[in-house]
């Protein structure tokens, strides 16, 4: 990690602009459905998560769930793994699952798995970033904000080995593993 901070590839004003638009759309989609289960995917989504959540205009909660799919840098462990649960019960609930970005897709595959077994009422998906060429797996995303080329990026919640995640921006990094 250079003193150098990462070229923007996103910048604070359209992240802003963008996440307003998301919260408007959704708070539409779901006015006449009751409550909505907001479930972030830490650590990443937790920005966004906050962004998204305080612009919309429905009743929300608020839920996190923790999962680990890359060991550290860029590299994939390959298995996803969870390590936090949500807490309180999504059985019966509207739930949407707040990511902040795909790539393979994998891990939201198995989210959307895992969360099933708990028999909400729906499942729907959002996420701030998509890596549109890098897809290996066939998952609906609902809410997609920004899609982008494969490269790895940091900043608004995502981190390159932890690096980089309260950046205010996206911004781009090049992997050295
Ligand atoms: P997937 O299972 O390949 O879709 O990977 C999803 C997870 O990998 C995300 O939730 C992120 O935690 C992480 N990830 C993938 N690409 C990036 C990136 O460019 N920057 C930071 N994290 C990333
Ligand atoms: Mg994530």
């Amino acid at each position: 990690m250079s003193g150098k901070p990462p070229p923007v590839l996103i910048s604070e004003s359209d992240i802003e602009k963008r996440v307003t638009e998301l919260a408007i759309q959704i708070s539409g989609d779901y006015q006449d459905k009751g409550d909505l289960v907001l479930v972030g995917v830490l650590k990443g989504a937790f920005v966004f998560l906050a962004d998204l959540s305080r612009r919309m205009t429905i009743p929300r909660t608020i839920e996190f769930i923790a999962v680990s799919s890359y060991q550290s840098g860029s590299l994939s462990s390959g298995a996803v793994r969870l390590v936090m649960d949500v807490r309180g019960s999504i059985e019966g609930r509207h739930v949407l699952i707040v990511e902040d970005i795909v790539d393979t897709g994998h891990t939201l595959k198995y989210l959307i798995g895992m969360l099933q077994s708990h028999r909400p009422a729906s499942i729907r998906t959002c996420t701030l970033l998509h890596k549109a060429d890098s897809a290996e797996v066939d998952i609906d995303i609902d809410y997609i904000g920004f899609s982008i080329g494969d490269e790895w990026v940091v900043g608004y919640g995502l981190d390159y080995a932890e690096h980089d995640r309260t950046l205010p921006y996206i911004g781009t990094v090049t992997p050295t593993d």
